[in-house]
């Protein structure tokens, strides 16, 4: 018996919605950030060749599972080869994680939008922006009130399935999302000593390609483009069987790159040129408070503060969509639950985590939260930096090998490339495609991973 599925109506809304899925805030918040971490140009054309040769193979390979399944990631598995389910199981899990958190980090985001949209007054003293974050997000209630506001969106769209909400929205808000990042771009580059900062973020220094930009290239790669716990396995098994998905995914890739790069050339420049080179080193904080301060010393920048917060909520919001509708998949798919249930039964357990997120911001700052704090004296680990690590470094890279020994040994790639050609085209990359899932692409993957937990950094 078959269930009634959603499909995409058109190739269009499919690569839209995919490239809405991988743009997200790797893209502009975390990507500009390590670039400049990382050494600039070299990074870039690690990444780069990431991208293409470990990125691109797994995204095809996960599309193809899809859509030869027509099922969520747990069930695809389960269809395909029973003892492999668990692969599955490890995506659901890692996608729970990510949302609990991406929908803290769009709750600040929205937060920031109605800053910018009541005059931008961050306050005054010696470092006001630095202080209005931290401010902010270690307050106990109003950051989780902002996430729910996220996280509703995020429902509102999902629960009208996937056509009528996800690929509606994606047609509509995608192009927004294009037409906001170049006219930042245009006043990015255009103002005074802007070339600068742009030779920063392409030079190419020798001695800066080293096993750390590597490292920190795969584990970007991989996030960005969402690949390595199954929502491409979801949202290629709403694919319909005339599409052609080499092409999809790499169009899918080129527009994820082409954005991470235009995100750096929008915001690694302006800062450089306001708070130079040592503007660029804050962290997972720098979307919100080294832009700040460079949007108040730049004219207009109240205008470009705002826009690129909104910028920065497509982003999340059409990123969050996909993990969500991927976990609401395996739910209704896998007990047989309606849409709206599987939302409900997800929210609630995930309510509970990202409150922990947010509220461990506070901890992390010895802000005294007594009902958090379960061991007196022993400061509470901050949870952010944990469920990132987790997710980042081990689970992702550890699902994408899944996916690449799971195509190239177990279902075989005679089999994933059969899917990929169902549409009658030819696939011209077939063997070196077959080369990098069977060969390339997991030795890469072990290898970073052994580097990265071997040395424990993040
Ligand atoms: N690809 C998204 C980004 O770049 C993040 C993401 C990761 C989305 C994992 C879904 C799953 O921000």
């Amino acid at each position: 018996m078959k269930q009634s599925r959603g499909q995409w109506a058109s190739s269009l809304g499919f690569i839209l919605a995919a490239s809405g899925s991988a743009v997200g805030l790797g893209n502009i918040w975390k990507f500009p950030g390590k670039v400049a971490a990382y050494g600039g140009g070299a990074f870039i054309l690690c990444y780069v060749l990431i991208v293409a040769l470990v990125g691109f193979p797994v995204m095809l390979a996960e599309i193809s599972i899809g859509r030869n399944t027509q099922k969520n990631v747990v069930g695809a598995f389960r269809r395909l080869n029973r003892r492999w389910t668990f692969l599955g199981g490890i995506g659901v899990i890692t996608l729970f994680v990510i949302l609990s958190y991406y929908c803290v980090v769009g709750g600040w985001v929205l937060k920031y939008i109605q800053v910018y949209l009541t005059g931008a007054d961050f306050g005054t003293g010696a470092t006001p922006y630095q202080d209005y974050f931290v401010n902010f997000i270690s307050k106990p209630v109003e950051p989780l009130l902002w996430g729910a506001v996220f996280l509703a969106l995020c429902v509102y769209v999902v629960v009208r399935g996937v056509s009528k909400g996800i690929e509606k929205v994606s047609k509509f808000l995608m192009p927004c999302l294009f037409l906001i990042l170049l006219a930042i771009v245009v006043r990015s580059i255009t103002l005074p000593g802007a070339g600068e900062g742009l030779r920063y973020l392409f030079t190419v220094r020798p001695g800066t390609v080293n096993g750390n930009t590597l490292v920190g290239a795969l584990g970007q790669a991989f996030f960005s483009l969402s690949v390595g716990m199954g929502i491409m396995v979801t949202y290629g098994s709403y694919v319909s069987k005339t599409e052609n998905l080499a092409k999809s995914a790499a169009f899918i890739c080129g527009i994820d790159t082409m954005v991470a790069i235009l995100a750096g050339i929008a915001i690694v420049p302006v800062v450089f040129v306001t708070l130079g080179a040592d503007g660029l080193g804050q962290g997972g904080g720098f979307a919100f408070m080294a832009l700040p301060e460079v949007f108040a010393q730049m004219p207009g920048g109240i205008v470009f503060g705002c826009l690129f917060f909104m910028l920065l909520f497509l982003a999340a919001l059409t990123s969050a969509i996909s993990v969500l509708e991927s976990c609401v998949a395996f739910l209704t798919e896998e007990f047989h639950l309606g849409r709206l249930k599987a939302i409900v039964l997800l929210v609630i357990p995930m309510a509970f985590l990202s409150a922990g997120y947010s509220l461990s911001q506070s901890a992390e700052r010895n802000l005294n939260l007594p009902w958090f704090d379960f061991a007196s004296g022993v400061q509470m680990l901050p949870m952010n930096a944990v469920l990132e690590k987790f997710t980042d470094n081990l689970m992702i890279p550890l699902g994408a090998l899944g996916f690449c020994l799971f195509v190239g040994w177990v279902w075989g790639t005679k089999n994933a490339l059969s899917e990929i050609e169902a549409d009658g085209s030819r696939f011209r990359f077939k063997r070196s495609w077959s080369f990098l899932i069977r060969f390339l692409a997991p030795a890469v993957i072990v290898l970073i991973l052994y580097f990265t937990l071997g040395k424990g950094q993040g």
